[in-house]
């Protein structure tokens, strides 16, 4: 992947090069995010563990602030690598968009810096406009977050214009239309109030209709166009399949907010509209799950019924990759989130490690999965190989990665569930008993376990590196 622009096979296509530049910061945030996440692990077992140098509160927020990042940044990355191929036109402005990777990438670096040495400020605006905003997931100070927008603002235009003025596939349609969404709802997490209900209120509107509603239509187009380059699946099933999606993901999601409007404040109302609305999320993606297995099984049995070999697999990897997807997506945000969506069942989960065995889950297999799958698409193009095949280090990446994830979810899950059972259920959700709960055997086991699932993630993590730095050029050697 880091020679790849120097010897690529995109013939001097300018798009394609800069989304493989948006996929190299991903993978370093990717990679900073587990080195803190194994920091934050580590202080649940060793609470005194860089105590002041690192506090936990400082490397969860790194942790999942980086989480966010390089998930926008490898997603931004495959709409450039993707753009060409759907709009059959050179990307509108590209040049501009270069200089808004460059902006964006400085200020991401300046923000991380300020949150490992500055860490935190006076309660005042001064600090809000400089050190970070004190909300969960999109930390980024003042600052920062207009110069965000102004970035994105960029590469909207490239993308809309490149839209206007190439072929206006169905994929790209749904494209277009959902990151405008994406894109806007930023807006709502970037105004403070001092009023928390108020303050929570709209920051769901960004971290919610992000990941139940933007971001899942935006896999959803990124599945299609994958499918179409990896098995042949023929253009108007995937479309057809993706508008299905769209409705039903923005149907369910939308309103299913309500979920998070539990027990801040908001009107009673929500409850009804939550348990309703996002009982039906997993709704659609079960047709995800269905829509990536049915074109698969279909082009074999296709390719079998001419007489040629089952598998019809152009790139390996990036395959695994997005059938993990379908998968992770399922079980993470579909059964997870359900498991404990409904008020009757969250008045004793909610804020439990079970919260978070369900945003590791949702997070890895809804995003990380196929944003890793992308990757390697774009590793095959830079070397142009026909084919790529899986390697040793595509394999244990894979492996070690995803059931590093499980593992660290199941021991999450596990701990969870002894919170629920001692904490809430039997002690009745007292401060008494948020302690008394954190110091019984299956809760600090599931510590335990989830330390050391976060190892095996971090294995796999560096043959997932390794494995895309190595296999265009080893696959480019072997077609020569
Ligand atoms: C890929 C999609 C999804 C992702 C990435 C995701 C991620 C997350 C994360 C990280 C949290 C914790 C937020 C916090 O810090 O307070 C959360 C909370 C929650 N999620 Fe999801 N989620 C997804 C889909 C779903 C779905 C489909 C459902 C329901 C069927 C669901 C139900 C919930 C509920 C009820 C909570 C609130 C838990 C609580 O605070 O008690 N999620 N989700
Ligand atoms: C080396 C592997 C990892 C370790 C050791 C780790 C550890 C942690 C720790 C200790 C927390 C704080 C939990 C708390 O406040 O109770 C956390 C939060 C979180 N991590 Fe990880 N993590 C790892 C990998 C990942 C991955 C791969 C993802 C997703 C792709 C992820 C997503 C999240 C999310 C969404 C939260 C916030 C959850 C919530 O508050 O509900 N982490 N992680
Ligand atoms: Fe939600």
């Amino acid at each position: 992947m880091l020679t790849s622009i120097k010897t690529n096979s995109f013939e001097g296509n300018k798009s394609k090069e800069l989304g493989m530049m948006y996929y190299r910061v991903a993978i370093i945030l990717f990679g900073a995010q587990l080195l803190f996440g194994l920091v934050a692990a580590v202080q649940f077992l060793m609470p005194g563990f860089l105590f002041e140098v690192l506090d936990f509160s400082v490397a969860r927020m790194v942790h999942i602030n980086a989480l966010v990042v390089w998930m926008l940044y490898a997603m931004i990355g495959s709409v450039y690598y993707m753009l060409p191929d759907e709009t059959g036109v050179e990307t509108v402005g590209i040049g501009l968009g270069k200089l808004g990777f460059w902006v964006l990438t400085a200020a991401v670096t300046v923000v991380v810096l300020v949150y490992i040495f500055v860490q935190v400020g006076a309660g005042t605006e001064a600090s809000i406009w400089l050190i970070h905003e004190g909300r969960e997931y999109i930390e980024a100070p003042r600052w920062a977050d207009i110069g965000i927008v102004v970035v994105v603002l960029l590469f909207y235009w490239n993308v809309f214009a490149s839209y206007m003025k190439g072929k206006q596939t169905g994929i790209m349609t749904v494209m277009v239309a959902n990151l405008l969404a994406l894109a806007g709802l930023y807006m709502a997490g970037m105004f403070f109030t001092d009023n928390i209900s108020m303050d929570q209120f709209w920051w769901w509107w960004v971290i919610h209709l992000w990941v139940e509603a933007t971001w899942e239509v935006f896999v959803g187009t990124l599945a299609a166009f994958a499918l179409i380059r990896l098995i042949g699946a023929k253009r108007e099933v995937v479309e057809m399949w993706l508008w299905i999606e769209v409705l039903m993901l923005f149907g369910s999601g939308i309103l299913g907010m309500g979920h998070h409007y539990f027990w801040i404040g908001t009107p009673e109302y929500w409850w009804e509209i939550g348990a309703l609305f996002s009982a039906l999320e997993p709704v659609p993606l079960i047709a995800m799950f269905v829509h990536v297995l049915y074109d698969w099984g279909k082009e074999q049995g296709a390719h079998e019924a001419k007489g040629e070999p089952k598998s019809v697999i152009t790139n390996g990897p990036a395959m695994a990759w997005i059938v993990t997807n379908a998968f992770g997506n399922f079980l993470g945000a579909g059964i997870w989130g359900f498991f404990h969506t409904l008020p009757q069942v969250n008045i004793y989960t909610h804020g439990s490690q079970f919260t978070a065995a369900h945003g590791h889950l949702a997070f890895f297999g809804a995003y990380a999965t196929i944003l890793i799958g992308m990757m390697y698409m774009g590793v095959q193009g830079a070397y142009g190989v026909e084919r790529l095949r899986a390697t040793f280090k595509s394999k244990m990446g894979i492996f070690l990665v995803t059931f590093g994830v499980m593992g660290m979810t199941i021991a999450l899950t596990v701990s969870g569930y002894e919170q629920v059972l001692v904490e809430r259920a039997e002690l009745g959700a007292t401060w008494n008993a948020f302690f008394v709960a954190q110091e019984l055997p299956w809760y600090i086991q599931g510590m335990m376990w989830r330390a050391i699932m976060g190892v095996m993630t971090f294995v796999g993590f560096i043959y997932l590196v390794w494995d895309l730095l190595t296999i265009g050029a080893e696959a480019k050697k072997a077609q020569a």
